[in-house]
């Protein structure tokens, strides 16, 4: 394990919930922190957070779902600290949508949402960490929701399992270079953008723990990591049990 110590890392959704406050944490550390998101008040001020911590900060208004600029943010960040040794793909929304009433439009949207914001930084950091000579580590948050179908979150699981495959591949692919690739999948977190979806969420934890779980996955860059153990547990249990039981108890588990 190596604290994560007088690096340069961009988090990409880093204005509020699990970005903004692993952020905090690493600021503590004297990183050079590169934040981006669409919110640029939110973002300056937890910048300026960041900044008070001791840690340089650049915080960069982008939205991720412009290729152009997310390539933009990945350049600006090389142009002012010269690499890019971490970079953590936080962008994404999970929101309740149920597959009687989701429109194709719904669909496309949440795909891009969580699945088009990791691609449009996944390409340029590529090119841009294999041309440093230590690689970097590029890491994912994704879900356990991306391990299975969630009921009431079909789409959101099926992007966050595209990223998750996605991601697989470039682990093999670009190990030769010294890119590292971790997913972390946390399970519900108690973030303001979902304290009111009206979602079940058991086994909640709080955004500090999850902040705490995803900066350790970046010290230990494991290919995935999983929080908590007990929603980790549920949803290895529902995946070995035989499918007529595991949607039953999915079924009742939404129902909540
Ligand atoms: N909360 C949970 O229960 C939970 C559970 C499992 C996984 N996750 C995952 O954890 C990640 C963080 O979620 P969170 O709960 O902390 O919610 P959040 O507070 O809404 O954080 C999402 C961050 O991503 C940014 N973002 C969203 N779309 C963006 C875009 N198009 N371009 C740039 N930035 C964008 C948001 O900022 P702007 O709106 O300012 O752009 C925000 O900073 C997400 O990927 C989510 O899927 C969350």
């Amino acid at each position: 394990m190596t604290r994560v110590t007088d690096r340069t890392v961009l988090i990409v959704g880093a204005s509020s919930g699990i970005g903004a406050e692993v952020a905090r944490r690493l600021a503590r550390n004297g990183n050079r922190l590169v934040i981006t998101a669409r919110r640029a008040p939110e973002l300056a001020s937890v910048a300026k957070e960041i900044r008070a911590a001791g840690s340089a900060c650049l915080d960069i208004a982008a939205d991720a779902l412009d290729p152009g600029a997310a390539s933009a943010v990945v350049a600006a960040c090389v142009a002012e600290y010269g690499s890019v040794d971490i970079a953590l793909l936080n962008a994404g929304q999970g929101p309740d949508m149920s597959m009687d009433q989701v429109t194709v439009a719904d669909i496309a949207r949440i795909t891009a949402l969580n699945y088009d914001v990791v691609v449009h930084y996944l390409v340029p950091l590529i090119a841009q960490m294999k041309s440093q000579r230590d690689g970097g580590l590029i890491a994912h948050t994704n879900s356990l929701a991306g391990l299975m179908g969630i009921p009431r979150q079909g789409p959101y699981s099926a992007a966050k399992a595209a990223a998750r495959t996605l991601i697989d591949t470039a682990r093999v692919e670009l190990a030769p270079h010294g890119i590292r690739f971790t997913s972390v999948h946390p399970g519900f977190v108690a973030t303001d953008r979902v304290g009111a979806d009206g979602l079940p969420k058991p086994f909640q934890v709080s955004q500090n723990r999850a902040a705490r779980h995803v900066v350790r996955a970046l010290e230990r860059e494991p290919a995935q990591a999983y929080f908590p153990w007990t929603t980790t547990t549920l949803v290895r249990t529902l995946r070995a049990l035989p499918t007529p039981l595991s949607a039953l108890i999915l079924r009742k588990l939404a129902s909540r």
